[in-house]
């Protein structure tokens, strides 16, 4: 039986210790009036030390045993924080012991193991949430509120552009960009989250045509392009581009052109531009190059996901992201390989 969240603060395991790992331990620290990081789940002492350097408030336990973790009846919550290939055992060990589980993306290596794993959680009847951060930006809340709005009238054409520059170094790293550990290149590592947020505003794409690549400016096995033409299942077309190959790095930008006007959604700002001849900068002053890359993004964010998640639970309704809703983005990286891989256009399951 799912375990219940409704005593405040709700007892949060962190499972894995890596990158993303301080991310997490820092937003929970910043979320002690809605949480208590109750666990760390890690094999290794040296990170353990690491991340109790940047907990407030009471230490969590540091465990390698994640059987217990997950059967605590004080841990209803658990973020996972795994590679791609160390998530399904986790995932039904937490699941089938009722905890309820906030997923660092990608849900799955391929749509088939994605698809596994929220039906694992969905047969246990514990929440599946995915952290995609970008949605809780200050451009995407404004953006979402214009769309739902309705005076920007029907989507018409869709820019969605990553184009990142990652150093060999960033591959070097054993299992990045491998099929193995990461399940793919950029699209499942880097740009699922513009396409999540991109999809969250114009609704499924129906089809595409795609190419994808490693350009020789990288060493590795999966791709580190993918250029597509889309078209939607509202009648819109649009373009998806994401690299990590391009030097100096730049941030994601989606441009969505309606009939009276396009948005322009940023990390930075949100840029409305009516046919009229009005605009507007909303939700931050527009920046457009000079950024670094992130590490894992602010904490901020991922504080917003987490808070939530948690409240989620508690309240028994759906996450910001759920597993299902994930499997949106997941379907469409999927049909991107599959129409490079076969040089045909690919039509996406609705
Ligand atoms: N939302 C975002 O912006 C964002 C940013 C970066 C990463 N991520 C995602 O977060 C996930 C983790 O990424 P990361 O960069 O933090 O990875 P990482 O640095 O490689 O750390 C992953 C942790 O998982 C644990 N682990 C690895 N192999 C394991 C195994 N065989 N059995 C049990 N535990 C194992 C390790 O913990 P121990 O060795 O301590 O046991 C390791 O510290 C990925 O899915 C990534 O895509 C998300």
């Amino acid at each position: 039986m799912a375990k219940s969240a409704a005593q405040q603060p709700v007892g949060v395991a962190l499972i894995g210790a890596g990158m993303i790992a301080e991310t997490h331990v820092t937003a929970l620290s910043a979320a002690r009036h809605a949480v208590r990081l109750a666990a760390v789940v890690s094999r290794r002492p040296d990170r353990a030390t690491h991340l109790a350097a940047l907990c407030e408030g009471d230490p969590p336990l540091f465990t390698a045993d994640l059987a217990a973790v997950a059967a605590d009846p004080a841990i209803p919550v658990a973020i996972v924080a795994t590679p791609p290939s160390v998530r399904r055992e986790v995932i039904e060990t937490l699941a089938q012991a009722g905890t309820h589980v906030l997923l660092e993306k990608p849900v799955g290596r391929t749509l088939e193991e994605a698809i596994e794993v929220v039906e694992i959680c969905e047969r246990a009847g514990v929440t599946l949430g995915v952290v995609f951060q970008h949605r809780v930006r200050a451009p995407s809340i404004a953006a979402a509120r214009h769309v739902a709005e309705g005076a920007l009238g029907r989507l018409g054409m869709v820019e969605i552009a990553v184009p990142l520059w990652r150093d060999q170094s960033y591959y070097d790293e054993l299992g990045r960009g491998t099929y193995a550990r990461d399940g793919g290149g950029v699209m499942l590592t880097n740009a699922i989250h513009s396409i999540d947020l991109a999809l969250s505003l114009t609704g499924p794409v129906a089809s595409v045509q795609a190419m994808t690549a490693t350009s020789p400016l990288h060493r590795m096995e999966a791709e580190d392009l993918a250029v597509a033409g889309l078209r939607f299942s509202c009648g819109a077309v649009g373009s998806f581009v994401a690299t990590t190959a391009a030097f100096p790095h730049r941030t994601e930008v989606i441009r969505l052109h309606f009939e009276n006007g396009s948005l322009r959604i940023d990390r930075n700002g949100l840029e409305i531009s009516w046919r009229d001849g009005r605009s507007s900068v909303e939700a931050g002053a527009r920046v457009e190059s000079g950024d670094r890359p992130l590490a894992g993004g602010k904490h901020a964010w991922h504080q917003a996901v987490i808070e939530d998640f948690v409240s989620a639970v508690g309240e028994g309704r759906k996450p910001m992201v759920s597993g299902r809703e994930a499997l949106d983005s997941h379907r469409l990286i999927d049909a991107i390989e599959t129409s490079s891989r076969t040089g045909r256009p690919c039509e996406l399951a609705s």
